[in-house]
């Protein structure tokens, strides 16, 4: 497979995972080969000519599986491009929520300052009282439930991501 885009995902309570699908579904259509898997399945970037890697922001973190993913393919992805988009702001979904979560990825990122991904993209989140552990519950049961994720923003980028990946 030697034009095989991998596209890989962390997800807790699976929303990420839609925009991944959603992202892995526009290259399809753009005629390339993709292959979409959780990021903590992947054992090897071996045919990948390159990655796209998607995660959302916890308590001020990048989910641990991306970033387990990033320590773990460190000498495959220094050879392959890259691109990363996070899922979380949730809640005003105005600038300003846009730039805290923006600030806390760049920060994350920090920590791998040998990966250079060609683009890096803030996506709106998904939130949902119900699904949360009864420890977070207790703590955000004033938050409406609210799904920031704009479908075609998310379309927009992934028809975008051809040309950086090359
Ligand atoms: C308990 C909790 C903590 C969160 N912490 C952050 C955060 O620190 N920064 C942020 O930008 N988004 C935060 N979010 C928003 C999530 O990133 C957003 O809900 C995302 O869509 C979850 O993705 P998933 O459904 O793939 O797990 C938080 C959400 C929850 C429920």
């Amino acid at each position: 497979m030697p034009d095989t885009i991998l596209v890989t995902y962390a997800t807790s309570h699976g929303s990420t995972q839609e925009v991944a699908e959603a992202v892995a579904a526009a290259l399809r259509e753009m005629e390339l080969t993709v292959d979409i898997q959780p990021a903590r399945k992947v054992r090897s970037l071996e045919g990948y000519s390159a990655v796209v890697l998607g995660a959302p922001l916890y308590m001020f973190r990048w989910h641990k599986d991306a970033r387990r993913f990033l320590a773990r393919h460190q000498k495959a992805l220094v050879k392959r491009p890259a691109a990363v988009f996070a899922l979380g702001p949730f809640y005003t979904g105005d600038e300003a929520e846009f730039q805290g979560s923006r600030e806390q990825l760049d920060k994350e990122l920090a920590e791998f300052p040998w990966f250079a991904p060609v683009d890096v993209v803030i996506f709106g989140g998904k939130f949902e009282l119900e699904n949360l552990h009864f420890s977070y519950r207790m703590f955000m049961k004033e938050i409406p439930a609210t799904d920031l994720r704009d479908w075609a923003a998310i379309r927009d980028w992934a028809n975008s991501l051809p040309a950086k990946l090359r």
